[in-house]
């Protein structure tokens, strides 16, 4: 999340482009792009459209061909790369562990080369080890085949965090490792990133890990060109355009529901007693009619059980036998997708919403669940078919003054002969 206390840099892609020799079409093709100090950004897009050549124009491990680069106030696409790599920390797929150097002076690379001191190096890898989880006394020693991959991975984020650079650069960094483990070093990178404030830029093609990591996402199409850079929440509810919804994939609907809260969708009342109720007004309540059902609460007022008519009849009037203990609730700043898990996972189909303290706050359904999912979805269409519209008729404007030989941004260009 951007702020003013990021110990990161802004960064800022000015008409950037690369063209590899040989090849007649640029890999990038001016593109320009702001970062701001602090934030994490995503680029997905599908293989081959430049995102690894785009990241290593950064650090410049790749030359652009044209175009600026700038680092804080610094233009560095001229500034010898020795300095960058103090700035600039990179960490890539399957690690890019030296084999043949040890875990320790694998991270201290960098800090050795920008020449630090050697006390200094020595503190600073153990230091490492420890931010990315890894026991120093046993990992310090070995060979990066004597780890496992989630291991290196842990190891090549430590070296790239080394020299303390302001600018993190992750190529694909857990893109090598088993599902499981990728959930486990995302939370990580979450949890460093709350500490650290660094300036992330991370390529991944997996969408979900986009949302999960990104405080904005770049979606890109060929040769690095933008098709939508904006935050998560807008692009799924946004797609600039089929390119874009292509992308996002067939889970839009389910991917939206990570990004909507309880507190969001309407928390309804559920008839509701409590364990120190007499019994008599209990089965009053129930043989009422207005309800077969009530929630029991405890002396605290926390849901304690889900209690049917005919529930105190079979336990003969023991409301300690009675009744089914409630094995579940969520709070109001649950997601959209947490409650659906709930409710799913209920015979009943509904889940109790619950305060700070655990105190009842009212009940969530299935119905209610589905009404606001299709509202959601809904808006979201409707939306996006206003922003279509929008669209259509800036492009229609666009024509019309060029056809009429005005040019949009300003300034006639007249009639050639
Ligand atoms: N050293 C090189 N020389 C010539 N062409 C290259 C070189 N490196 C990459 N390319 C080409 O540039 C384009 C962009 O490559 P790049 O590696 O940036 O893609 P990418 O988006 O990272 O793809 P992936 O998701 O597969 O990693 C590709 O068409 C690729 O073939
Ligand atoms: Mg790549």
């Amino acid at each position: 999340m951007p702020d003013t206390t990021a110990s990161g840099a802004g960064i800022a892609l000015e008409n950037l482009s690369k063209l590899y020799p040989g090849n007649p079409t640029p890999a990038v093709d001016n593109v320009s792009m702001d970062i701001k100090p602090g934030e994490t950004v995503i680029l997905v897009g599908p293989s081959g459209c430049g995102k690894s050549t785009t990241l290593k124009m950064i650090n410049r491990l790749i030359e652009p061909t044209s175009g600026r680069i700038m680092i804080g106030d610094e233009d560095v696409t001229g500034i010898d790369p020795v300095r960058l790599r103090r700035k600039v920390g990179y960490a890539i797929q399957s690690s890019g562990l030296f084999p043949h150097m040890t875990v320790a002076q694998n991270i201290a690379l960098v800090p050795k080369m920008i020449g630090w001191p050697k006390a200094r190096v020595s503190s600073r890898v153990e230091e490492m080890l420890d931010l990315v989880g890894l026991d120093p006394r046993e990992f310090h020693g070995r060979y990066p085949r004597q780890l496992s991959g989630g291991q290196q991975q842990r190891v090549g984020v430590a070296r790239a965090l080394a020299a303390d650079p302001p600018v993190l650069l992750m190529d694909e960094p857990f893109g090598a490792v088993d599902p499981i483990t990728r959930d486990h070093l995302q939370d990580e990178l979450i949890r460093l990133q709350h500490e650290l404030r660094k300036t992330i830029v991370f390529v991944t093609h997996d969408f979900d890990e986009a949302i999960k990591l990104g405080d904005r996402i770049a979606v890109l199409r060929e040769r690095s060109h933008i098709a939508q850079f904006d935050t998560p929440e807008a692009i799924l509810t946004n797609p600039a355009d089929d390119f874009v919804s292509g992308f996002v994939g067939a889970g839009a609907a389910l991917k939206r529901l990570n990004l909507t809260r309880v507190r969001d969708v309407g928390v309804v009342d559920f008839p509701t007693a409590s364990m120190d109720d007499p019994l008599q007004s209990i089965f009053d309540l129930l043989r009422s009619g207005a309800t077969n059902e009530i929630l029991l609460l405890d002396r605290h007022r926390r849901p304690y059980k889900w209690l049917r008519r005919g529930d105190l009849m079979r336990a003969k009037g023991s409301l300690a036998r009675a009744g089914t203990l409630v094995h579940d609730t969520v709070t109001r700043d649950a997601t959209l997708r947490d409650a659906l898990e709930a409710v799913l996972t209920d015979n009943a189909g509904r889940v109790a919403v619950t305060g700070r303290r655990g105190e009842y706050i009212g009940v969530v359904d299935m119905e209610t669940l589905m009404n606001n999912v299709h509202e959601l979805l809904e808006e979201d269409r409707l939306d996006a078919v206003e922003h279509r519209h929008a669209l259509e008729e800036q492009r229609a404007r666009q024509t019309r003054l060029a056809q009429e030989g005005v040019d949009p941004a300003g300034g006639a260009h007249g009639v050639k002969a």
